[in-house]
């Protein structure tokens, strides 16, 4: 297999994204009509008849009392700590996360702590978050990275023991479970992202799930510039809606989630299987404590076996239009923002397995997503075989 790092012309003629919009013909024709419908309701918005069905529909499927939709997953946290009075304090979650865990909190007066990762979940460290609780401690937020659920029973006993909030971000677990239990269902509150990028998505968009339903109506209330009734504002709300179109958007994958997550598990298959003999690569188990989306993939590079180092390897990949990356590296307790503010803390779990991690593409611009994934496993098993030349290449190109 020729390389472009060698040769100039990348494998795939247009760039492989991590988390490139799944969007199936099917979806498309059922956003034309669903949005056409409500252009005809002349309804684009506030609380509409799509929103309403699709809050039915997603509470269903995560088998929990509520599921309050809201503008963006960002929002959805930021109103959870309202609704619950977490407006100072400390907040305990893993630097593995995407940034917003952290700004939502910092956004509401909360000080984020930052914690150690388990290695094999990738998640917030059950033992590193409870030798971080202190007095001014409030809330515990784990993070369900790439939708591998963290332990959500024993961090509702240890919030219960220490006498703080659990909430978790469920962004990438719409679809998963721990145990069978989806999220919402831990007596704790969830909020997943329906962004583009994501397994379900509105475009943009978000969605609270709680089994509380003075929570749910708090939470409609304060998405919705805290209107309890009309012209009466009983709360500092903001808005936080979901459109209708957004709504149409989404409402046209549920039919198809089933066939989706099954396409996605067989990218996953053929990753496995194709990567399970390339010397230095560890792939990340996706569905060992429950079930998984199957929307990212990730493995970690050990440099020594491989060859070629975590970054090598990504570099050699975007030459081929491979745009793999390295989620969430740096971690925000690395993030400018939080190094000028917070003193660092010691994450050596979170550190080495950033400095390693990188995740693949799982969906693909108009080509067959197997044999896809099989392509960019060859390409991989290619770069391995002439790492020290591809080494030696990459330093000459830069
Ligand atoms: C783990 C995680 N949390 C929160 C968010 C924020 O979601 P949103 O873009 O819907 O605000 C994202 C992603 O975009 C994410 O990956």
């Amino acid at each position: 297999m020729d390389l472009a790092v060698f040769s100039g012309s990348p494998f795939f003629a247009v760039p492989q994204h991590v988390g490139g919009p799944v969007v199936e013909p099917e979806v498309r024709e059922g956003f034309h009509r669903l949005a056409d419908a409500a252009f005809g309701r002349n309804q684009l918005t506030n609380s509409g008849p799509l929103a309403a069905r699709l809050e039915e529909e997603v509470a269903v499927r995560h088998r929990v009392g509520d599921a309050v939709l809201v503008a963006n997953a960002t929002l959805a946290q930021m109103l959870l700590l309202r609704a619950l009075g977490l407006t100072s304090g400390e907040a305990l979650l893993s630097a593995n996360t995407f940034v917003s865990t952290a700004h939502a909190c910092e956004w509401l007066g909360m000080r984020p702590i930052f914690c150690d990762i388990d290695p094999d979940t990738l998640n917030l460290s059950p033992v590193d978050c409870e030798r971080k609780i202190t007095a001014a401690a409030r809330a515990i937020i784990p993070t369900h990275v790439f939708g591998v659920m963290a332990d959500m029973p024993v961090l509702a006993d240890m919030a219960a023991r220490r006498g703080v909030r659990l909430l978790a971000d469920a962004a990438h677990a719409f679809d998963c479970d721990f145990g069978g239990v989806p999220p919402g269902g831990f007596g704790a509150p969830e909020f997943i992202s329906f962004h583009a990028t994501k397994y379900f998505s509105s475009l943009e968009g978000g969605v609270i799930l709680t089994g509380d339903p003075a929570l749910a109506d708090e939470l409609r209330i304060l998405r919705n510039f805290g209107f309890s009734r009309p012209f009466d504002a009983c709360g500092c709300g903001i808005n936080a809606k979901m459109s209708e179109i957004s709504a149409a958007f989404a409402l046209a994958s549920l039919p198809f989630l089933d066939r989706r997550r099954r396409g996605l598990g067989e990218v996953h298959a053929a990753y496995r299987r194709e990567l399970a003999d390339v010397p230095g690569l560890r792939i990340h188990p996706v569905d060992r404590l429950g079930r998984n989306n199957y929307r990212y993939f990730a493995l970690f590079v050990d440099e020594s076996a491989f060859g070629l180092s975590r970054d090598g390897l990504l570099e050699a990949l975007r030459l081929e239009n491979v745009l793999a990356r390295h989620y969430f590296y740096p971690g925000c307790h690395r993030m400018g923002y939080y190094q000028d503010r917070l003193p660092r803390p010691e994450l050596p779990a979170t550190d080495r397995a950033l400095a390693a991690i990188m995740a693949l593409p799982t969906s693909f611009v108009g080509l067959e997503p197997v044999a896809a994934a099989k392509s960019i496993a060859g390409l991989i098993q290619a770069i391995h075989e002439r790492a020290g030349e591809v080494g030696l290449a990459l330093r000459k190109t830069k």
